[in-house]
């Protein structure tokens, strides 16, 4: 993997994020079209959509040959494959997007022979670019960076409660925003998975939870946080797959075991 990392063109593919950023910025919120996607209140934008396509013809031009998994467009099934591959999600908070709400970003997951490598979420509305190198660490604009060593007593805890299975998941999240609160400093909720995980990389929170995630928002991520010092697991601890959405716990080390513990039953 160290090998394949020395030619990633890691500058070519932030330069290549950093340019479909502006597609999000200068998009007109009051004239968007928008259309719903299976589940309550799923939405995808044409915005979304403009962002997938820039990105895959960039990355397509820059490693010919690669393979995409990605939220929007029908991409959203193919299995991880040879060679490199990206998972994407063009923008990750698409309602905080649509509402004008500026917590939303760019995530790309970079894999090879089905191995993560590289990981860039990039916040274009306060220019924090996350990223990190399989084995070399979390960066938060080249800054490196660390999760913290808090008791969860005092820690930061994002529940993440997407409406899209809501029959399904509903009560579920009740339960856990329950038991959280009972063992956590205080409750956040952002809307941007890849951000909120991104957050306990740096250093900001110390847990992030939800019962039904899908691969694009956490591939980057996961890395990410892996890479500043913390553990990324489904509810019941095992590793988190590629080929399809499962319960994502996300959490500083100090804190993932009280997390663990609270969940591992509740899905
Ligand atoms: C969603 C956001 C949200 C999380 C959902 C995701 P999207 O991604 O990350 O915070 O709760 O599960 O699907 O739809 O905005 O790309
Ligand atoms: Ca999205």
């Amino acid at each position: 993997m160290q090998d394949i990392l020395k030619e990633f063109p890691e500058r070519e593919v932030e330069a290549i994020i950093r340019d479909a950023s502006k597609i999000m910025l200068e998009a007109d919120n009051h004239r968007m079209h928008i259309e719903k996607k299976d589940g309550a209140a799923n939405f995808v934008t044409e915005y979304d959509v403009k962002v997938q396509r820039f990105l895959e013809g960039k990355f397509s031009a820059l490693l010919p040959g690669c393979g995409f998994l990605a939220e929007e467009e029908g991409e959203n099934e193919n299995p991880l494959g040879d060679g490199y591959m990206f998972i994407i999600d063009p923008i990750d908070g698409t309602t905080n997007f649509m509402f004008g709400r500026r917590a939303s970003c760019i995530s790309v997951g970079v894999f090879y022979n089905r191995q993560a490598l590289y990981g860039a979420v990039y916040d274009p509305y306060a220019d924090r670019f996350y990223s990190a190198r399989a084995g070399q660490g979390a960066y938060l604009n080249g800054e490196r960076i660390f999760a913290a060593d808090r008791d969860p007593s005092v820690g930061i805890a994002y529940i993440g409660s997407a409406p899209y299975y809501r029959e399904k998941t509903g009560r579920i999240i009740a339960e856990t925003t329950y038991e959280i609160l009972m063992h956590f400093g205080d409750i956040r909720r952002l809307g941007s998975a890849a951000l909120e995980i991104c957050s306990i990389a740096s250093g900001e929170a110390d847990m992030y939870c939800e019962p039904i995630l899908s691969p694009w928002d956490h591939a980057a991520a996961g890395l990410i946080l892996k890479e500043a010092g913390g553990i990324v697991t489904d509810y019941h601890g095992d590793p988190l797959g590629y080929n399809g959405p499962s319960s994502v716990l996300a959490a500083t080390k100090a804190s993932y075991e009280t997390a663990q513990n609270l969940l591992k039953g509740m899905v």
